[in-house]
């Protein structure tokens, strides 16, 4: 059985890509995750009992950690998530996001060409260390163009220049050691799971709280939404089909300002769930204080991996929104323990004699 490490599977995205593989390919999966605040396992609650999905609990940073895992279960390539992923967190406490995203990186990059070179040459070229990155790493558009794979790296946040960090080392890496690296880097996500930090679960659970909609600045910034799965699809193919040393941009061709956004996920809670007493819920729409270094836009041309490798998303933003939307409203326990921090006790109860 050919099997994957998948770094920050217990994360939003990792999660998805994971339940991805465990249901649509013969992949063995070796999840590693540090489960900081933003890992949950109740995520991978419906493939808690894969016998192909191995979960452990580490630090990517940890290098005796690494070693041994890569001895132990010998995979066939890594597709690395794990990091700090919030430009708020960053900007409060970038110290994390250095660690993880850049020396995080780095120290798994080097116990995967330790592990790498001992492989057999034709096992060497077949391997894959995927980067997972983010189109925050472009900087910010004015009103037109759009970031492709040629664009100029210009981070602005503590959470985008880590990352951008992290690209370059893994870039760095291919040229200099011939480690077969593919990166990606994908616009803003959303869809079930998701940490309520960001931008679209945090709307809606304040929404049927009744608390305000805070929105930063104007509402005017944009973003290049993408539904998650259309995300792990495209992350599956760049993986699997993906020539070593390439770059892809993935993104949703769904930009849209934070005001259309916050609008219309109100007009959905409207219809799905009515406030009652003729009360709207875009009544509790706030307008705050801007982030600093706030980027203006981002959109992404996802001409290469469509042209390439076939992937296109399956979702429009309207469905995609209206799926979001009802999973909160149906998984009232998954978001009731993450509110509570109850998410962590559960990882006891359900993985403790599962981990490595
Ligand atoms: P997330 O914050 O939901 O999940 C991150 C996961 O990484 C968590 O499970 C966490 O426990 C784990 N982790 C953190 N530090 C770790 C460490 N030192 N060792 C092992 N595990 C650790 O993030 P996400 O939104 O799922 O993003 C996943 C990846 O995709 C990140 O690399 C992010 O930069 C990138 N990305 C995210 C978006 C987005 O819109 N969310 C868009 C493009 C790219
Ligand atoms: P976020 O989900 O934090 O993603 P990113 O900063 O990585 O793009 O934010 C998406 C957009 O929404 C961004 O322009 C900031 C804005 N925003 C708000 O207006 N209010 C909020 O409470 C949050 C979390 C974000």
């Amino acid at each position: 059985m050919r099997t994957l490490f998948i770094t920050g599977g217990a994360g939003f995205i990792g999660s998805a890509l994971v339940r991805l593989l465990l249901a649509e390919s013969d992949w063995r999966v070796v999840n590693i995750d540090k489960l900081t605040y933003a890992g949950n396992l109740e995520s991978l609650a419906a493939v808690a009992d894969s016998e192909r999905h191995l979960f452990v609990q580490a630090d990517v940073a940890d290098r005796a950690a690494m070693d041994e895992l890569f001895a132990r279960h010998r995979p066939q390539g890594v597709i690395h998530l794990a990091a700090e992923s919030h430009v708020d967190r960053s900007i409060l406490g970038p110290a994390e996001f250095v660690q993880t995203n850049i020396v995080g990186t780095y120290v798994l990059l080097e116990a995967v060409r330790a592990y790498w070179s001992g492989l057999a040459e034709d096992e060497r070229s077949r391997f894959r260390f995927h980067h997972v990155s983010t189109d925050e790493v472009f900087g910010s558009l004015g009103p037109q163009g759009l970031f492709s794979e040629t664009t100029a790296y210009d981070p602005r946040s503590p959470y985008s220049s880590s990352k951008a960090a992290a690209d370059h080392l893994v870039r760095a890496w291919y040229h200099t050691y011939g480690l077969p690296v593919v990166v990606t880097n994908c616009s803003n996500n959303y869809g079930p799971y998701q940490f309520p930090e960001k931008l679209i679960p945090l709307m809606v659970l304040n929404a049927l709280a009744g608390k305000p909609l805070p929105i930063y600045g104007r509402g005017d910034n944009v973003r290049d939404w993408l539904y998650v799965d259309d995300h792990a699809r495209a992350l599956r193919l760049a993986f699997e089909r993906g020539q070593a040393g390439a770059t892809y941009c993935i993104g949703g061709n769904a930009e849209r300002t934070n005001l259309e956004v916050v609008d219309r996920l109100c007009a959905l809670l409207d219809e799905l769930r009515p406030r009652g007493e003729g009360r709207r819920y875009g009544e509790l729409k706030t307008f705050v204080t801007d982030r600093p270094g706030h980027d203006r836009r981002y959109a992404i041309d996802a001409g290469h991996i469509r042209r390439e490798l076939g992937w296109a998303p399956q979702e429009s933003f309207d469905s995609g929104l209206r799926k979001t939307v009802a999973w909160y409203l149906e998984n009232s326990q998954w978001v009731a323990h993450v509110q509570s921090g109850e998410y962590r006790q559960w990882v006891r109860q359900n993985y403790s004699e599962r981990r490595a």
